[in-house]
């Protein structure tokens, strides 16, 4: 005979409640089996959602930006795979589910997690997870609390762990930047340029922006100004004799910062001081960065690159927390506003339009899809 008294009878209860063997709740995610172009690849697909345990979460998204990474993610020319598996037991494709990036709120959590709640908001914790989907279950370890805060919006926090972490970690971890110093940069428009600019303004450095020209340079120039830019120039002032002579008097940049490539990138790295260290960490003219030798030789500046990813990897928790409630605090300060961005839609056709748009250029800023 099985007795239960009323504390046993609680507990078998919350038990039946929470780890049910199937959840009622549908997941729509944008998923693809094979790599390719991401019109043609990407598919909608929607599943039950896994089954709550004692030791996972489950989460709600609540946005996710499509940053360049994915779009070459899907296409397989990204070194970080994604993993295929069956999401739903009905399935017999394996697939990923596309996206690294996004904000989500914790909505269950089995009985044995701890230090997660339900109302928490999360980022992953590392690259791959797959944050083009509703909802997901997983472990506690998959995801990063971030502290509570109003006065952030979604798009800040969903669009935090990849281009202003980057931008963290390349002005604090190659060169000791004073007050007053300067950095040179590409790309200046990007979200991670963006955050470059803000961040190098809040900590008292100056910046040298480089962007392409185009019709309405006059407003992009603008905007960058906004945000704290001390100076905003075009690729192709770049390799004039006025523009060598202004960085002189400027004060020749200790750091300098590639997403690039090609030739404007290899006119950025000879404004560097002697000494100065130049950091690629993108390619989007997906055209080689050719350095002459007296860069190495007569001024010793020394080229790295850099991998949010790898960082992540191979540094804790606790590291990145630190890192993390910086720029949260700087937000909450307002010294870091939200990216320049567009909505998109959450149905198939136009997350893959965006998808496929995102990397052409001359953009109207980061593309987030609101669930
Ligand atoms: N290594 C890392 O850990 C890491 C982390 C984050 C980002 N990234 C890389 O950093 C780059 C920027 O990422 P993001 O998310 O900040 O980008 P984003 O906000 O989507 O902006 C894209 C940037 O690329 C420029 N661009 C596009 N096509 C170009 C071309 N053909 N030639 C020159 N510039 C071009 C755009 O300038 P226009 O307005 O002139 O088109 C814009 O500045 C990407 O290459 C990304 O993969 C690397």
């Amino acid at each position: 005979m099985v007795f239960f008294n009323t504390k046993s009878t609680i507990i078998l209860n919350r038990i039946i409640r929470a780890y049910t063997t199937t959840s009622n709740i549908t997941v729509d995610a944008l998923v693809y089996s094979n790599y390719g172009k991401p019109s043609e690849v990407l598919k909608w697909h929607s599943y039950p959602l896994p089954a709550l345990t004692p030791e996972t979460v489950q989460v709600k998204f609540l946005a996710s930006p499509i940053n360049p990474a994915d779009v070459n993610q899907v296409q397989g020319a990204y070194p970080l795979k994604p993993p295929f598996q069956l999401l739903n037991e009905k399935d017999d494709i394996k697939y990923a589910v596309g996206g690294n990036e996004g904000v989500a709120q914790v909505i269950a959590t089995g009985d044995k997690v701890k230090g997660i709640k339900v109302g928490d908001q999360v980022i992953m914790a590392k690259a791959g997870y797959g944050t083009w989907r509703t909802y997901a279950t997983g472990p506690a370890s998959d995801f990063q609390v971030l502290p509570m805060t109003d006065s952030v919006s979604n798009i800040q926090l969903a669009t935090l762990s990849v281009n202003p972490c980057t931008a963290y970690r390349m002005l604090k971890d190659f060169v000791k930047l004073n007050k007053g110093d300067y950095v040179i940069q590409n790309g200046a428009n990007s979200a991670v340029g963006q955050s470059v600019i803000q961040l190098a303004k809040a900590w008292g450095i100056k910046t040298i922006n480089v962007v392409r020209n185009r019709p309405d340079i006059d407003a992009l120039r603008n905007e960058l100004e906004q945000l704290g830019a001390t100076h905003v120039i075009t690729d192709d002032e770049l390799g004039s004799f006025e523009t060598k002579s202004l960085i002189k008097e400027w004060g020749q940049p200790k750091l300098g910062l590639n997403c690039v490539g090609g030739k404007s990138a290899t006119e950025m790295a000879r404004h560097l001081s002697a000494n100065g260290q130049y950091v690629t960490y993108g390619a989007m003219a997906r055209a080689p960065l050719s350095l002459p030798a007296s860069l190495l030789i007569f001024k010793n500046i020394s080229f790295h690159g850099f991998w949010m990813s790898r960082w992540t990897d191979t540094h804790n928790m606790e590291e990145r927390k630190i890192m993390i409630d910086e720029l949260i605090d700087l937000m909450k300060r307002g010294h870091f506003v939200e990216p320049k961005w567009t909505q998109v839609e959450w149905k198939e056709e136009p997350v893959k339009a965006a998808v496929d748009q995102g990397i052409q250029g001359y953009g109207s800023g980061k593309q987030v899809i609101l669930f």
